[in-house]
This record gives structure tokens, C-alpha cells and sequence, in this order.
């Protein structure tokens, strides 16, 4: 954030804007203060965005991690298949390390990993149209995200509206950011209530502040008040209160990571907010791209979390919030265990956390072509 006081100066949204060559990002740090992009000219400016959060959310930083690899590969001529396999599995490798918790990075890189390698096998192309396929390959994933969106959207709204008895509005509570700022386009938990918008169904959905680094305040809300979503901030400590007085019809949620058994990293603060539901009967729904699930772990208990700076805590932008010398501790997400699920909402349909292993067919089909 530029300062304490920043105005929030609305604009058409477009978190991630890339054309003929050139990657450019919304930088997250000063939303919604200044509205400002920056350049990203290869992967060691991509690795550094995703680190320093100028852009987030689980499939942004894919698609940013990948796009910045293509932007590089266009810079670059290679005189042999070898060496673009050896350079792209290596790149691929490095931008999985910038940020450990969200799984959709390591799934995009092991995909692009099988695909130049049989790219490298296939005996009828030069190194040229190897290079050529490959990042086409990664240019597909920014039209593929938004039409998982979308379907997600679809699916969310339609599982949210069946769950309520009579032709109703409902009243949706979500946490952190999972919109525009945080795919390619339209979001997931927030492409469910934008769907539920669109056909008139939402009554008003209540966003998260999400300390320490306010995706809610700061990132949900702008997507919010530019859409005129009819939309209500809290902070994180008032979503018992909410539930016990406000009639919520649902909480729909993002996901960083879901373990094979359905359980769910997301946003720290989740889990508190599915025990509050439990408690109150709240149907509580994840929205995730099946490039958020990860078969290769038995359970949560696997997940590494990251844990950020405390500087992200103690301060707001400059604004020292905390009595100095105070320690911190800051782990960035939470495990929601899959008991407290209602259902997970993927873009090949619903499953509850127990079915989770209906969805492996579609993930073993590659969504990288
Ligand atoms: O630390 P962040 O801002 O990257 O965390 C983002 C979330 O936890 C989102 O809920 C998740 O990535 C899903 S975004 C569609």
C-alpha cells in the first residue's frame, strides 16, 4: 500500500495483461491505493512477483510462473531440442520454489515437463516449432482458466441456490481473494457469486478483511464495489456474530491445495470460519479448479505451509500497527479438514470431499495440450 490514507481509485480490472510478447501484472502490493503494472521480462521477474505477492492466488501464479517462462523463450534462440528441454525443465523447477503452499504452479510445471519432452521425442519438428508448440501450450492456459471459471460459477451457484428451500436471495459469507486478481478472469469462490449475481440471486455476500495482508479489504472489496455487487466488509473476528444473526446462506471459499481426502489449504482464517459454520449448520463450499488438487498427497497433514514475515503483521503498508520488539508468527494459510466440507465445486462438476477420487480421470488427462 503507497500510504495509510489511499484512495481507492476504481478501474476496468485486468490483473494480468498479456500481448505480442509482452507479460504485464496489476501489482497487488499497492492495490487500492494506485493502480500501477509492471513489466514482467522473464522468469526471474516472474519468480520475484509471485514471491513478493505483486500478484497471488493459487492459478494467477500458474499462469504468471508459466507466462513468464514463454516470455523468456521468445527472447531466446536454441541451437538444439536438448538444450530448450534442459532450460525449460530447470526454469519450471525454480518457479515452483517461490511460493510452497498453493499446488497449481508444481502441477503446470510437472504437465510442461511431459509435454517438451514428448515434444523433444517427436522426430518430425525442429527445435524451432518445439519452441514454437510449447508456448502456445502455455498461452492456452489463460482461455482454459477462465472457462473453468465459468464453469465453476455455474456449478456453485446452481449447488447453493438447490440447498436453500424456496425461490430466495441468499446471503453468502467468503474469505480472501478469489476473483479477477486472483485467475485469469472471473474466479473461482468469487465466479459463484458473481454467477449468483447475474441471475439475480444474491442478496449480499460478506467478505473477510483476511489479515494480516487484507486480500478482502484490500483486493475482494475493489472487485466488489467496481462490479456493484451489493457486498459487506467484516473483519476476521466478527464471523461468529455474522453467522449467529445474519441468516448466511453459504460460505464459499478458494483453495491453495486439496489433499486426496478432501482436506483443503486455503487462506489462513478458513478453518476457523468452517468450525463456525459447522456450528451454526452453514453449508460451507470450496471452489476449485481441479489444478488445485493434489492426488499425491494422502491428507492435509502433508501440505507445507508458508509462513510469511512478520512484517506483514506488525505493519499496514508503512504504518507500524504492533508495539515494536513483539514476536510474531505468521503462517500465510490454514488446513480446513474435509469433515467440515460440504462439498468441493470444481469445474468438471460438485463432489463431496468423500468422492473426491471421481475427479482423478479428469486430472490424468493433461489440461495442458
Ligand atoms: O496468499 P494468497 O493471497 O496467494 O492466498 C490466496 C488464497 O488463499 C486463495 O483463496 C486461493 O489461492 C484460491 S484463489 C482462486
Amino acid at each position: 500500500m503507497a500510504n495509510c490514507e489511499g484512495v481507492c481509485e476504481i478501474m476496468t480490472l485486468k490483473a494480468i495483461k498479456y500481448s505480442n510478447g509482452k507479460l504485464e501484472l496489476l501489482d497487488q502490493l499497492l492495490l487500492p491505493s494506485e493502480t500501477k503494472y509492471i513489466s514482467i521480462t522473464g522468469v526471474e521477474d516472474g519468480w520475484h512477483a509471485i514471491h513478493k505477492m505483486q500478484v497471488r492466488g493459487a492459478p494467477a501464479i500458474a499462469i504468471v510462473g508459466c507466462l513468464s517462462l514463454a516470455i523468456e523463450l521468445q527472447k531466446e534462440g536454441y541451437n538444439s531440442k536438448k538444450s530448450l528441454r534442459q532450460e525449460v525443465e530447470g526454469k519450471l523447477n525454480y518457479l515452483v520454489s517461490a511460493r510452497p503452499t498453493a499446488v497449481n504452479m508444481k502441477i503446470a510445471a510437472d504437465e510442461l515437463i511431459s509435454l517438451v519432452n514428448s515434444l523433444d521425442r517427436d522426430e518430425s519438428i525442429n527445435v524451432d516449432v518445439m519452441k514454437l508448440r510449447f508456448i502456445q501450450a502455455i498461452e492456452n492456459m489463460l482461455d482454459k482458466d477462465v472457462a473453468d471459471n465459468h464453469a465453476i460459477g455455474e456449478y456453485g451457484s446452481q449447488a447453493i441456490l438447490n440447498g436453500i428451500k424456496s425461490d430466495k436471495t441468499v446471503r453468502v459469507l467468503t474469505h480472501c481473494n478469489t476473483g479477477s486478481l486472483a485467475t485469469a478472469s472471473y474466479g473461482t469462490a468469487l465466479g459463484v457469486i458473481r454467477s449468483l449475481h447475474s441471475y439475480g440471486k444474491l442478496e449480499r455476500v460478506y467478505c473477510t478483511e483476511t489479515r494480516p495482508y487484507n486480500q478482502g479489504a484490500r483486493l475482494t472489496a475493489y472487485e466488489l464495489v467496481q462490479e456493484k455487487i451489493p457486498a459487506t466488509l467484516l473483519c476476521d473476528s466478527m464471523v461468529a456474530a455474522l453467522m449467529k444473526r445474519q441468516n448466511i446462506s453459504a460460505v464459499v471459499v478458494g483453495a491453495d491445495r486439496v489433499a486426496a481426502n478432501g482436506d483443503t489449504a486455503n487462506k489462513i482464517g478458513t478453518y476457523q470460519i468452517a468450525v463456525v459454520a459447522k456450528h451454526h449448520s452453514v453449508p460451507f463450499f470450496v471452489a476449485a479448479p481441479l489444478t488445485s488438487i493434489d492426488f499425491n498427497i494422502p491428507s492435509g497433514e502433508n501440505i507445507v505451509i508458508e509462513e510469511r514475515p512478520a512484517h506483514e503483521m506488525t505493519h499496514i503498508g508503512e504504518c507500524r500497527i504492533a508495539a515494536p520488539g513483539i514476536t510474531c508468527w505468521n503462517p500465510a494459510f490454514d488446513v480446513t479438514p474435509a469433515e467440515l466440507i460440504t462439498a468441493i465445486i470444481t469445474e468438471k462438476g460438485i463432489v463431496r470431499p468423500a468422492e473426491i477420487e471421481k475427479l482423478k480421470d479428469f486430472t490424468r488427462r493433461s489440461s495442458i495440450s
